[in-house]
C-alpha cells in the first residue's frame, strides 16, 4: 500500500460517505478525526499525513513560500496521494471518499480534484487557494464541492478563492462557495455549514 502514515475508522453508519481528512501545515493523522465526526457523524475516517516536512511540519507538497507552490511537487504528490486513496479503497473495502481539507490540506483536495478527478467523490475545501497556475482541463462531470473562505484571511486573498471557485466550476463541478466573516482559522460557521453541505451531498446520492 503507498506509505502514508495514516489513522483509519471505520464507519458507524454504512450510508455516510467516507471522508479523506487532509490537515494543514504542521498537523498530522490525528487533526482532522474531530471534524471528521462532527460534521459527517458515522462516515469512515481515512486520515492521512503528509510525506512531506517543512521545518519538521507535515505538509502535503513542498512549497517555494507562503502561498508559492512548488508546482511540479504539487503534481507527483497528488498523484501519490490518489494511489494511496485507491489502495486504501481496497484494503478498507470503502467507496470513493469526500475530502476534507483544510488550507495545505484543501490545496492538495484542489489539485487532485483537477488532476485525478475519480478519486473523490467531492469535497469540502477549508481556506483553499489555486493549487496549479496551468491545470490539467478536468471533467468534474457535476462534483459536488464546498469552499469555505475567510473574508480576512491574511493568506488567501478573495480575488484567489473566487478564481479557486470558477476554475471547479468551469471544469463542471457543481460548486458552492461561501466567504465567512473569519480568518485562515476555521469558525463554528464552519462546521455547521460543512454539516449541513454533507448531509444534503448525501441525500441526493442515496
Ligand atoms: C499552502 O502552503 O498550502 C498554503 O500556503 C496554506 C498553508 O499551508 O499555510
Amino acid at each position: 500500500m503507498t506509505d502514508f502514515i495514516h489513522r483509519f475508522e471505520p464507519a458507524t453508519d454504512a450510508g455516510s460517505p467516507p471522508l479523506l481528512l487532509l490537515h494543514g501545515t504542521g498537523g498530522d493523522e490525528n487533526d482532522l478525526l474531530g471534524l471528521g465526526k462532527m460534521i459527517s457523524p458515522g462516515s469512515a475516517l481515512l486520515s492521512p499525513r503528509g510525506r512531506v516536512l517543512e521545518h519538521g511540519m507535515p505538509r502535503f507538497f513542498r512549497r517555494l513560500s507562503e502561498g508559492v507552490f512548488d508546482e511540479e511537487d504539487v503534481r507527483r504528490r497528488a498523484l501519490e496521494l490518489g494511489d494511496f486513496v485507491a489502495d486504501a479503497r481496497k484494503q478498507y473495502g470503502i467507496v470513493a471518499p469526500v475530502a476534507v481539507g483544510f488550507s495545505n490540506g484543501a490545496n492538495i483536495a484542489a489539485a487532485l480534484l483537477l488532476l485525478k478527478p475519480d478519486v473523490l467523490a467531492g469535497a469540502v475545501l477549508l481556506r483553499a487557494m489555486v493549487p496549479l497556475s496551468d491545470p490539467p482541463k478536468a471533467n468534474l462531470d457535476g462534483k459536488p464541492v464546498l469552499l469555505l473562505s475567510g473574508q480576512a484571511d491574511p493568506i488567501v486573498p478573495a480575488s484567489n478563492s473566487a478564481q479557486l471557485a470558477a476554475l471547479l466550476t468551469q471544469a463542471g463541478a457543481s460548486v458552492t462557495h461561501k466567504v465567512l466573516p473569519a480568518g485562515h482559522q476555521l469558525s463554528q460557521a464552519d462546521v455547521t455549514l460543512a454539516r449541513n453541505w454533507i448531509g444534503s451531498v448525501d441525500a441526493k446520492a442515496a
